[in-house]
Formats: C-alpha cells, sequence, structure tokens
C-alpha cells in the first residue's frame, strides 16, 4: 500500500520488536507500513471517531493484517492497554497532543517511547514530554509536498535541556542540515510579518518574537 514520505519517516523511527498504538490513525497506513516493514510489531490503530476507523479496517482487511493490526475507538490515551511500549501520534495540533496527554498523565508514566509529529507549538510539546519524564531521543525533518514536518521521538528518562535546545531541538542542532535551514528560514520569515501586524500595546508578545528572530538570526548566520 502506498505510503508518503512523512508517514515513512515516522514508521522509520519506530523500534522492532514493540507494541505501537496509533492514536489519530485516520487510514491506518502507518500500521501498515509499521508491521510490513518493520520486525516483530504488533500495532493498534486507534481513532476518536468511526469514519476513520472504517477506513483503517477497509485497508488492513485489503492488506490480510487483521491478524498483526487492532482496531481500537477512543480518545487520545484511552486506547492504551499496559502491553503497549510505543505510542504515535501525528497530524494534529501541538495543543491538541497536549491536551490528549494531560487528559491521562497516568497512561503517559508507562509509556517507554513517544513519536510525536505536532503540526504547530512543536516548542510546547517538547517543554510538556520532558517536563513529564522523558527525553529527546532523535529528531527527523521531513519534506511533505509544500510543508516541512519535525518529527520527535522521546523516550523515558530524565535530561535537562537549554532553551535554545528546546526552542530548536537538541538533536536538529547537532544534525543541522538542508532541511533545517529551510525551516528556519521560513519561520524567520513568518515571525518577521507577525511582528509587522502585532499592535505596540502587545509588549509581551512582541518582545518574545523579537527574541525569536534574533535566536534564528544568530543560528543561521544572518547578519542584517
Ligand atoms: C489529520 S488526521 C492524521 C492521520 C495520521 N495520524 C497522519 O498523520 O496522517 C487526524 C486524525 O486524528 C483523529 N483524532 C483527532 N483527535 C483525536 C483524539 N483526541 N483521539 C484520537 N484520535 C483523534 C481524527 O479523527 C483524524 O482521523
Amino acid at each position: 500500500m502506498k505510503i508518503n514520505t512523512r508517514l515513512k519517516a515516522l514508521g522509520d523511527l519506530v523500534d522492532d520488536n514493540t507494541v505501537c498504538l496509533d492514536v489519530g490513525c485516520d487510514h491506518a497506513l502507518l500500521d501498515i507500513y509499521l508491521v510490513e516493514s518493520k520486525r516483530n510489531i504488533k500495532a493498534i490503530a486507534s481513532d476518536i471517531a468511526e469514519g476513520p476507523l472504517e477506513h483503517a479496517r477497509y485497508n488492513i482487511k485489503k492488506e490480510k493484517l487483521e491478524g498483526q493490526i487492532e482496531v481500537r475507538l477512543g480518545s487520545g490515551l484511552d486506547t492504551f492497554t499496559n502491553d503497549i511500549d510505543t505510542v504515535i501520534i501525528s497530524g494534529m495540533g501541538g495543543r491538541n497532543m497536549i491536551g490528549i496527554f494531560k487528559n491521562n498523565m497516568k497512561k503517559l508514566k508507562k509509556i517507554e517511547t513517544l513519536i510525536l509529529s505536532p503540526n504547530n507549538y512543536q516548542e510546547d510539546v517538547k517543554r510538556f514530554i520532558c517536563k513529564n519524564g522523558f527525553m529527546i531521543e532523535d529528531e527527523v525533518f521531513v519534506r511533505e509536498k509544500k510543508f516541512i514536518y519535525q518529527i520527535i521521538k522521546f523516550k523515558k528518562g530524565k535530561k535537562s535541556y537549554t532553551k535554545r535546545q528546546y526552542f530548536f531541538g537538541p538533536i536538529f542542532l547537532i544534525k543541522k542540515g538542508e532541511l533545517f535551514t529551510e525551516y528556519y528560514q521560513r519561520e524567520l520569515k513568518s515571525r518577521e510579518i507577525l511582528l509587522d501586524f502585532l499592535p505596540k500595546r502587545f509588549h509581551f508578545k512582541r518582545f518574545k518574537v523579537k527574541q525569536e528572530i534574533k535566536a534564528i538570526k544568530e543560528e543561521l548566520n544572518i547578519t542584517k
């Protein structure tokens, strides 16, 4: 079954020999890729809505993978059971993701590996997850059509990060590369536009955006 670059990049971060919960599975294409390309994976494809799950069941049946992929209806971590070690959430806003974890803090503590690809508020997600017993093991940028996505792999553990590491990503700062530069060039442009439109009375927000512009320019060696 055909899978896009973004979902493939997510799947490639999953360890062999794991039980994975895909929260917000939609079509279950990621789960199909996982069991077909990794060793000894059991996948649980879960979604809050019945519509996507019907689509998921159809795809799973077509690939004859009913024995390896289970389908569960439910919100967020409500479908988590103790046999699961890896949780994947992608294609949602960062604040929605944080809400999912806040609703089920006890279950969050039981997870070994988290693979998240928030569409926005990535820094907030990193801060929240790392303050709740995880450290960042890997970070990947992936280009899909005109977008560049961040994927973050967390492992249970404790590590402290600087403000710069939370903002840019501790692993991204080591790897850098072409997509890192392009991603932050876009972030810089969007902040410069935002600053032009932000009324002067929003002192704190303007200060924050200016600080971020300064940090991005320093990181990208932009002097003007
Ligand atoms: C944009 S799709 C993303 C699908 C896939 N994960 C991906 O990255 O392509 C978002 C999916 O998340 C589901 N969803 C939204 N909120 C959810 C929640 N709280 N719990 C479980 N699923 C949720 C939606 O029903 C939808 O199928």
